[in-house]
């Protein structure tokens, strides 16, 4: 992997004077963490006795995981941060323009908040950055680092399942907002969850809103192979680590080298899928349940959608968005879009 050539998030954005004042913490309803681990124990219990065993992949991010996802991102086989990076500074002062005065930004899965530095240091009009993740060690990082670098924004994080029900904090009441989800993760819901989400969105944001979306898309087999399965195992250890946590949080007894990570393009779907294969004929317990797989049986763990223009301007649609403005980037191709409330 070439870390050395992809630059850290600091590096992306100019750097203000150093000062944690801007900082101010909403209060928002957290699942307490005890909540949290039923849902986790639930989901892993359902999802590992399916005939077809999946889990959802909300759970790859605890901080182990948060930290390799940021690897894959630096990975030369992973373009898509790559190509929506450079795609962003070039477009970067026109999406600016449309940002209206006083504007809140808000960031769906902001993690580690990477690209928004582009956003913010291109509108200074923008009055606060509402950043939601599931995961409060990355938000408690990125807001400390954004407060210093932007003294003048209100910097009101949210820990959140954003796929779930939203409040916003007070420093959006009355304002318009404009919603930025990048890093293609629309393409991680299926059909019915992402036009789900899209209305979510379109329902928090508002009538006056804008959402910025960064969407991949379909292309040759063999850049969206190795973008999934690189060569350093990057995404393998990320696939995983999905295993190491069950172990850990759900007292499970998983090998994780009895696995193997599989990456494949389904083309009728129109996605990625990422799967952990059973190597062997093997039982595992996890959550105070036994679960039994076969050599070479699939636990499907994360789908990856990829859409053409069209595909994707007909979901937005279904969800009340119509596709004011795209963006695309040179090859590996990814499209940055920007949705404005059906009139
Ligand atoms: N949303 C991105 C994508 O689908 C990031 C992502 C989610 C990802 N899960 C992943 C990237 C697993 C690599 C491997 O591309």
């Amino acid at each position: 992997m070439n870390l050395a050539s992809f630059p850290m998030p600091e590096q992306y954005c100019s750097s203000a004077e150093e000062t944690l004042l801007g900082l101010v913490r909403e209060a928002s309803p957290i699942d307490s963490q005890a909540d949290a681990r039923v849902s986790f124990a639930g989901d892993v219990i359902s999802g590992l006795s399916a005939r077809h065993k999946q889990l959802p992949p909300k759970y790859f991010y605890d901080a182990t995981g948060s930290h390799l996802f940021e690897a894959i991102c630096r990975t030369d086989d992973y373009y898509v941060t790559r190509s929506e990076i450079a795609l962003l500074r070039n477009v970067v002062a026109e999406l600016a323009a449309s940002i209206p005065d006083g504007a809140v930004l808000v960031e769906f899965g902001s993690g580690e908040s990477a690209k928004t530095c582009l956003l913010l240091d291109a509108a200074p009009q923008l009055s606060a950055y509402v950043p939601i993740d599931i995961s409060a060690d990355a938000l408690d990082e990125a807001s400390a680092r954004l407060a210093g670098d932007y003294p003048q924004l209100n910097i009101a994080p949210v820990v959140a399942d954003f796929t779930g029900q939203l409040r916003l904090p007070a420093a959006a009441d009355g304002r318009p907002r404009v919603g930025f989800f990048p890093g293609s993760t629309i393409g991680n819901f299926d059909k019915e969850g992402a036009v789900r989400f899209l209305r979510s969105a379109r329902q928090v944001l508002g009538d006056q809103a804008a959402l910025l979306v960064g969407v991949d898309l379909v292309k040759d087999e063999a850049t969206l192979s190795a973008a999934y399965d690189d060569s350093h195992g990057v995404t393998a250890r990320f696939n995983k680590n999905l295993l190491i946590r069950i172990n850990r949080e759900l007292s499970g007894d998983f090998d994780p080298e009895a696995f193997d990570h599989l990456a494949l393009w389904n083309v009728a779907e129109s996605r990625m899928e990422m799967h952990l294969v059973s190597c062997k004929d093997q039982i595992v317990n996890a959550a105070g349940h036994t679960f039994a797989f076969r050599s070479g049986e699939r636990l499907h763990t994360e789908n990856s959608y990829k859409f053409t223009a069209d595909s994707f301007a007909q979901l937005a649609a279904e969800a009340g968005w119509s596709v004011s403005n795209i963006w695309i980037s040179d090859e590996p191709r990814v499209a940055m879009v920007r949705l404005e409330p059906h009139p």
